[in-house]
């Protein structure tokens, strides 16, 4: 009688505890892959070297880390691809609300999205911790609107609006921080090529780091092409 009982009570708990965690994660895993795409708009993950960066649009180390990486990418075109996610750090203010904006942008017109990031990143002092102390979150995120509207164009004012009041894009930045949790990812900038984390980079890694680091890649991606002569890399 009594192990019956206590047996209800576990099944009826563990239904609590199905249904609390079905309600917290419905939107996990999501529909389509977390990031933004550099310029090409698809990735051909298994013919192309394939960086992912993990940014924030108000972290400096982030921003810094940008040209030389996009320096890099102009370098080797299409033999490197770039997978943006984002990561608001909750210790930056406006974090969340920068992301979501390159979220909803990135749904109206996907070719704004990183001229958007970069519009963040030359004008991040406006939306850090202590620039905005005083201002309401309404009149912060009107300020982002107006911002990403100078990147897409005065027509787009209502949609971006919009955009916040839906919860769609409240969901892709949260499942932003979610995938970036879930790879172990701490802080901006961090980096991974090919699945695996660049290690002792971070913020400080300039044009010639990305050189030393990929051009090894590119040979050996050209070894393994059968078309090409190269027996050393098969020893
Ligand atoms: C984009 O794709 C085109 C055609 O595949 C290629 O020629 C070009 O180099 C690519 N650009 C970048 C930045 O990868
Ligand atoms: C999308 O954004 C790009 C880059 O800002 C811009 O050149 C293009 O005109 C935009 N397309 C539309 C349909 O607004
Ligand atoms: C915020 O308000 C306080 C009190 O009025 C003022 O001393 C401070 O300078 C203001 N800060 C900014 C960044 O406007
Ligand atoms: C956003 O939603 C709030 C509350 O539902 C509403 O008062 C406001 O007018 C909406 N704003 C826009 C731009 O749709």
């Amino acid at each position: 009688m009594k192990m019956s009982r206590v047996a209800t009570l576990q099944f009826a708990a563990f239904q609590v505890l199905v249904v609390l965690l079905s309600v917290g994660s419905d939107y996990i895993p999501p529909s389509r892959f977390d990031g933004f795409v550099y310029e090409n708009g698809s990735l051909n993950l298994l013919d192309t070297i394939l960086i992912e960066a993990f940014y924030d649009p108000v972290c400096p180390d982030s921003r810094d880390s940008w040209p030389p990486l996009k320096q890099a990418l102009r370098h080797y075109g299409s033999r490197v691809s770039l997978l943006l996610h984002l990561l608001p750090l909750p210790y930056h203010d406006n974090a969340f609300v920068t992301s979501r904006a390159l979220h909803i942008v990135n749904t109206l017109n996907a070719s704004a999205t990183f001229p958007l990031l970069e519009w963040f990143f030359s004008h991040q002092e406006k939306f850090y911790g202590a620039q905005t102390r005083n201002l309401s979150r309404a009149f912060v995120i009107e300020e982002i609107v107006k911002s990403a509207t100078k990147v897409v164009g005065r027509s787009y004012y209502n949609a971006i609006k919009n955009g916040f009041n839906d919860t769609k894009s409240d969901y892709q930045t949260r499942i932003s921080f979610k995938y970036a949790a879930s790879r172990g990812v701490y802080g901006t900038p961090f980096f991974y090529v090919n699945g695996f984390l660049l290690s002792d980079t971070g913020a400080s890694i300039d044009y010639k780091a990305w050189r030393k680091i990929i051009d090894p890649l590119v040979g050996a991606k050209k070894g393994v092409n059968r078309n090409e002569e190269s027996p050393h890399l098969y020893l």
